[in-house]
């Protein structure tokens, strides 16, 4: 019997009129349906995220630490079941997924943490005459409503970078999970539904896409946290100009292997990271190796073990343990990665290995002398495709890396620590990964982007002050 999963309306069960089915992208098998919210009940939501505004800001720190503590604790109870349910949604093969859910504790419990920790800060103001006797307190303060749009790529942690640290500061939040994926998010909502967090303070509502600029627009939801396309983000933002929206967005993140990188050790290494990094979760990341830049004495050594590391990646099932790669989201992502190196093909590439696509899946794939006008040399694959290209210095790598609309993170093999300081100065990324692929993401660091990749932070600390705006108090006649 299929299962219907219900929504959660202001931290209640809820169903609505009509439901949508959830396909598996392995073999198209229904893995259950999700009810959606009718308009009423969405303005029920909305009206109660709104009143929920100042209880919610009121909400002692030891409270809310203590509601995040025990998600994240009931999440690691529930590692097994819920990673079943990201590989049957999203297709991801389940080693992976059981790394999305370690990586969700932590993110519910580094949101503990800082809510905790949260103190503030004082400022002397006697530094010029007017101000003698004066002091001030700068505390930061709930933005208000947000509301929170997930993409289908990690269905439970990118969830987790919204809720956790909404609910760290106090501030109510309304969370659309994407269509594709809603289900890891229902079962997030059971666990929140165990905490004493205010009624009204979150939700979480698989509204369809078409309704959603109606909610964009709603004054009452004055923050917007999107992750998802470069397209619908500036969309969004362009479209509410005065409310603070804050986009994860694309990348077509290079991984940069320069001359000192060239011992047989080290050519391993980076061949094993570039070809593990390209193709996890099928390319679907946002930091996925989707360049690698070596500079040219080093090239073809690189390019020989970087080829035979990619042969030797595992597709298949992604239920089998031994998988390393499984199909995309779905079919159309499939026949879009397809076409585009079909693009780049016509226009003169080389395909090393891979360049087949069986149904939803996409065979990882190495490309060579990728032409600058094919669509893969400019634009996002989010598939498990990687191009080669050979600079002859440091100067020309670091010009090709930033020679991109794209600005998410960079990865530099380097032993060299004023390479790795210029790196950190001169890439135009929100991060650069010293010794290792693009990909890496510890969930405490701050994470976006520059360019077309987005404006604001993620990393649970950074969220927070995205969410939040610093309120000065004055004090006046102190005796200080
Ligand atoms: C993303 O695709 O932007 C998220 C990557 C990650 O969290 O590892």
């Amino acid at each position: 019997m299929t299962t219907t999963y219900e929504f959660w309306l202001a931290g209640q069960r809820a169903s609505g009129e009509a439901d949508f089915e959830v396909r598996h992208p392995h073999d198209g098998s229904l893995v259950a349906k999700v009810s959606v919210p009718t308009d009423a009940q969405v303005e029920e939501a909305v009206a109660a995220a709104a009143a929920a505004v100042p209880v919610f800001a009121a909400t002692p720190a030891h409270v809310r630490a203590a509601a995040l503590d025990h998600v994240a604790k009931r999440l690691a109870e529930r590692t097994e079941e819920i990673a079943q349910l990201i590989t049957a949604e999203n297709g991801k093969p389940i080693k992976w997924a059981r790394g999305e859910m370690g990586r969700a504790v932590s993110v519910f419990r580094w949101a503990a943490e800082e809510a905790r920790r949260t103190n503030g800060e004082t400022m002397r103001l006697d530094t010029d005459p007017g101000g003698t006797g004066r002091y001030a307190l700068v505390r930061r303060f709930p933005r208000g409503v947000v509301l929170g749009i997930a993409p289908f790529n990690f269905p439970l942690n990118l969830v987790a970078h919204k809720l956790a640290p909404a609910i760290a500061v106090g501030a109510p939040i309304i969370l659309k999970p994407a269509p594709a994926t809603p289900l890891s998010a229902m079962v997030l909502g059971e666990i929140l539904a165990e905490t004493d967090l205010p009624a009204g303070s979150w939700s979480i509502l698989p509204v369809e896409n078409a309704k959603m600029p109606a909610l964009v627009q709603d004054k009452r939801l004055p923050v917007i946290s999107f992750t998802g396309s470069d397209k619908v983000g500036y969309q969004i933002m362009d479209s509410v100009p005065r409310k603070h929206v804050t986009l994860e967005l694309g990348g077509n993140a290079a991984a940069v292997v320069l001359a000192d990188w060239s011992s047989e050790a080290d050519l391993d290494w980076a061949a094993t990271r570039i070809a593990l990094f390209a193709n996890y979760q099928g390319g679907q990341s946002c930091i996925s190796v989707q360049r690698v830049i070596a500079d040219a004495s080093v090239y073809d050594r690189l390019v020989e073990k970087v080829v035979a590391k990619v042969q030797a990646q595992v597709t298949g099932d992604p239920r089998d343990e031994a998988t390393d790669v499984g199909p995309l989201v779905d079919e159309n992502a499939a026949k879009r990665v397809e076409s585009w190196v079909e693009d780049a093909v016509a226009k003169g590439a080389k395909v090393l290995t891979g360049g087949k696509r069986d149904g939803a899946a996409y065979a990882p794939t190495v490309l060579a002398d990728l032409p600058e006008n094919a669509i893969l040399a400019k634009s996002e694959v989010f598939g498990p495709v990687l191009s080669l290209h050979k600079a002859s210095s440091t100067d020309e790598a670091f010009a090709m890396v930033n020679d991109s609309d794209f600005g998410l993170q960079a990865g530099v093999f380097t032993h060299d620590v004023q390479t790795a300081f210029r790196a950190h100065r001169e890439l135009e990324v929100g991060g650069v990964v010293i010794g290792d692929a693009p990909s890496y993401r510890a969930d405490q660091m701050p994470y976006g982007g520059v360019k077309d990749s987005g404006v604001g932070r993620e990393g649970v600390r950074y969220a927070m002050d995205d969410f939040t705006f610093e309120k000065v108090m004055v004090l006046t006649g102190l005796d200080l």
